[in-house]
């Protein structure tokens, strides 16, 4: 097996024994081997997450009544916890029938590297995918020329959520710039309204802040350099971002780190801040759980600095080898990349469909809207969810933003990711 491959797994495991503590709402189902059932293995469960998942299973069952489905998800946002459960199955060659993997280097240099997923051409063949899929998505989840899962949705990572009344109140416009941000960010503060909600008790959610920022001000070319290690972390527009996030980090409210990022959004819906920055599942917890209406409760823009671009996330499903029930999950594949699956998921998830050729009608303002700036905008892989870089990358940079978040120290913040860069793909 290759160098890689071995530190993989051994980087998984470290990440198991860290996360057995705070594991999982699926305990019973984590050492069954072989059971049979159809078992689905993700992080959706609970607000904002799992309703997309769990019409997409009943649509299942209506169609395949005599396969008997598992709705094996471990809570804990971006798989903070499901990664860790999944990394010891898969040790342990007890995978789950198929799971929740981002395309990007999470899936390819990660388990298809440790020669653990099956290669799916032959389902793309014959369900006619190759043309339906954007090609860059298909690259996302292929290696070598084999495709090796399917996407179910893209979300948008890099969205700014604002309060429209609290905006309107205090006649204000959504920022676009970072500049703009942190006018009307004083301006929030002056009246006594915490400007940024932010709830980094899981370390990614102020990850993905920086990483906005940082390809914001990098612009697209210099910000995909950082993962090829083309461009170094100590390079003074990396800097200038780290500055900015610092700033930034000045308007969040006080009890960030006790809260996820649900609690987080909470805060906007409710008016007690402004604005928050997340990934698209944002809305589906704001519209689903929350009741609130796209564009007219809550507001959103790039945030500030990337207009016209699009930070790519793409929750996809694979066939891990090992599996006894191939036939059922190539099935529940061929549904979840089907237009049927796709359009009975995303409305609900907050997310657009992976395919080009769904049904338009079936998504609202925010959905229409992202379908046609996917098409316009350049697109960059997130480092937070795993695209951009190997997952021992994103471990230390999650560390090293979490110590940021407290210490606000920007050499020690550049030092902790050059230092991380040896786990970059050379
Ligand atoms: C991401 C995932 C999304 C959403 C989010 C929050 O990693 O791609 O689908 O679930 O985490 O948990």
């Amino acid at each position: 097996m290759k160098k890689k491959a071995l530190l993989f797994i051994a980087l998984a495991f470290t990440l198991l024994l860290s996360a057995c503590s705070q594991s999982s709402s699926s305990d019973d189902t984590n050492n069954k081997k072989n059971s049979g059932k159809l078992e689905i293995f993700s992080w959706w469960t609970g607000a904002g997450e799992e309703d997309g998942l769990k019409a997409l299973i009943k649509l299942f069952k209506e169609k395949n009544p005599d396969i008997p489905v598992e709705n094996a998800a471990v809570a804990g946002g971006a798989g903070t916890n499901a990664k860790a459960v999944l990394a010891s199955r898969m040790q342990g060659n007890d995978p789950p029938a198929t799971f929740q993997v981002h395309g990007g280097a999470e899936l390819n240099d990660g388990w298809v590297a440790a020669d653990k997923m099956e290669p799916l051409n032959d389902l793309y063949d014959k369900e006619k995918w190759n043309d339906k899929f954007p090609k860059q998505l298909i690259d996302m989840v292929s290696k070598d020329g084999k495709i090796y899962s399917v996407p179910v949705d893209i979300h948008r990572g890099n969205v700014l959520w604002y309060n429209k009344k609290v905006f309107a109140d205090n006649n204000l416009q959504a920022p676009k710039t970072l500049d703009e941000f942190f006018k009307v960010a004083d301006k929030l503060k002056a009246k006594g309204i915490t400007p940024l909600a932010l709830g980094d008790k899981e370390p990614w959610t102020a990850t993905m802040i920086f990483e906005n920022i940082l390809l914001g001000t990098l612009g697209n070319e210099d910000y995909q350099k950082l993962w090829t290690g083309d461009l170094k972390f100590d390079d003074p527009k990396v800097k200038k971002a780290a500055e900015s996030f610092k700033k930034m980090l000045s308007y969040v409210n006080d009890d960030h780190s006790s809260r996820n990022w649900q609690d987080a959004s909470q805060l906007v819906a409710k008016g007690d801040a402004a604005m928050n920055i997340m990934g698209d599942w944002a809305k589906g917890y704001f519209v689903n759980d929350l009741k609130l209406k796209v564009n007219e409760d809550f507001g959103w823009v790039a945030t500030p600095g990337s207009e016209g671009q699009f930070m790519i996330i793409t929750d996809t499903f694979g066939l891990p080898k090992g599996v006894k029930n191939t036939k059922d999950v190539k099935q529940f594949l061929s549904l979840l990349g089907s237009v049927e699956g796709q359009d009975a998921f995303n409305p609900l998830k907050g997310s657009i469909p992976a395919r080009t050729d769904a049904d338009e009608s079936k998504y609202d303002e925010y959905g229409k809207q992202t379908m046609k700036e996917f098409k316009e905008a350049k697109l960059a892989p997130s480092l937070a969810h795993g695209s951009a870089a190997p997952e021992g990358f994103v471990t230390k940079a999650n560390q090293a933003v979490n110590i940021f978040v407290t210490q606000k120290n920007v050499g020690q913040l550049i030092d902790s990711l050059n230092q991380a860069s040896s786990e970059l793909k050379k």
